[in-house]
């Protein structure tokens, strides 16, 4: 059994206190990744291996988390493709030349994971060294991924995407297909350089119906936990509209569903078969709440998880950039001494 309360947690066999770890951890709140960011852009941050590794460790040295989330972006698969990827201040990821058609989706270049994201798996290996907690690897679903490209630029409504899924659904699947593919090879190199679990960021398809969701988002998850059975490494779903689409990974067999802060943890416990383990799902916003507040909270969720073995305390979504790190660091404490 893993010694690692994280990894045995995924293994739905951890007997201490849960683990904990947070989405976006290695993120802006923090004042030692701001005095990093002020040096480079987010791009540059990525691609250097460096700087990658030593934000990555960052929450693990500052907060004493019990995983560590590789530094990197879901986008980052999608730039081989060469539309213009581009994060800029205050509007988030841009592509200046978005995917909309059939055409387009056949002039996407192919390109070889090793060489073109080869700069992830460098910063796996250098974290491996000396990384003392779990390393997770991470990509976007499929849809996610595509509606990013799709829409060009952060969207409210997915209307670009949703308007291609009934002008031409053919085309769509082709470039959801060819961004599956992508996303296995890309998810196989990360474990094959060390990273001990991976986890899968849906964090669009709660805008699809309930049909649209099994063809365009889920299915394409499958085939991508299909691709990567063999490896035995831990897959965690992540998904935003948990209270809608929870139940549904479970014929996907992932290690871990990740819930969003919509739903009720308890209940969907209940649920949700003892071999999966369940991840979250805090309000992002408990953050902003007094201290005691923060504490309160965790410590009424965590006893009605107790003696839960396959639970991870996490945020239901990231953190935000101007939460206080003391709030953050109430909230691990407080799982770390329950
Ligand atoms: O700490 C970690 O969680 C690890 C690294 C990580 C980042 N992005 C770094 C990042 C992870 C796991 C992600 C996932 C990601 N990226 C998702 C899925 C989760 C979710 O939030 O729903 C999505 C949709 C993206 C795409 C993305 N990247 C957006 C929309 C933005 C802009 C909005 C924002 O939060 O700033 C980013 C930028 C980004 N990715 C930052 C970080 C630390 C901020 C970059 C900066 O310093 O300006």
């Amino acid at each position: 059994m893993p010694e690692n309360p994280f990894l045995a947690a995924l293994h739905c066999k951890n007997h201490g206190r849960p683990p904990v770890w947070l989405m976006r951890q290695a993120g802006r709140y923090l004042p030692e990744y701001r005095a990093i960011r002020e040096r480079h852009t987010f791009l540059e941050m990525c691609h250097q291996c460096e700087v990658a590794a030593e934000v990555t460790r960052l929450p693990v040295q500052i907060l004493g988390v019990d995983a560590a989330i590789l530094f990197a972006d879901i986008l980052l698969i999608l730039e081989p493709f060469k539309r213009g990827l581009r994060f800029e201040e205050g509007v988030g990821p841009l592509f200046e030349r978005p995917v909309r058609n059939a055409e387009d989706v056949a002039q996407l270049p192919s390109f070889s994971v090793e060489e073109s994201l080869g700069f992830v798996e460098k910063t796996i290996r250098l974290l491996k060294k000396d990384l003392t907690v779990p390393l997770i690897g991470f990509a976007g679903a499929p849809f996610t991924v595509a509606s990013y490209l799709i829409e060009g630029r952060s969207s409210q409504d997915l209307k670009k995407t949703r308007q291609w899924i009934y002008r031409d659904p053919e085309s769509f699947h082709r470039l959801l297909e060819v961004i599956a593919d992508y996303t296995i090879a890309y998810l196989r190199m990360q474990a094959q350089a060390g990273a001990q679990a991976l986890q899968i960021f849906d964090s669009w398809a709660n805008f699809l119906g309930p049909q649209h969701f099994h063809s365009f988002s889920r299915h394409y998850i499958q085939k991508v936990l299909d691709g990567l059975r063999d490896l035995s490494v831990p897959i965690i779903i992540f998904a935003r509209g948990s209270s809608m689409h929870a139940e549904e990974w479970i014929p996907l067999r992932p290690s871990a569903i990740s819930l969003d802060w919509t739903c009720d943890l308890v209940q969907l416990r209940r649920k949700i078969p003892h071999e999966i383990c369940l991840q979250g799902n805090f309000d992002p916003f408990l953050l902003y709440a007094p201290l005691e507040t923060i504490q309160k909270n965790v410590l009424s969720t965590l006893k009605k998880m107790k003696s839960e073995k396959g639970y991870i305390a996490n945020l239901g979504h990231g953190i935000s950039p101007d939460v206080s790190v003391d709030a953050v660091r109430t909230f691990v404490d407080t799982v770390k001494n329950s």
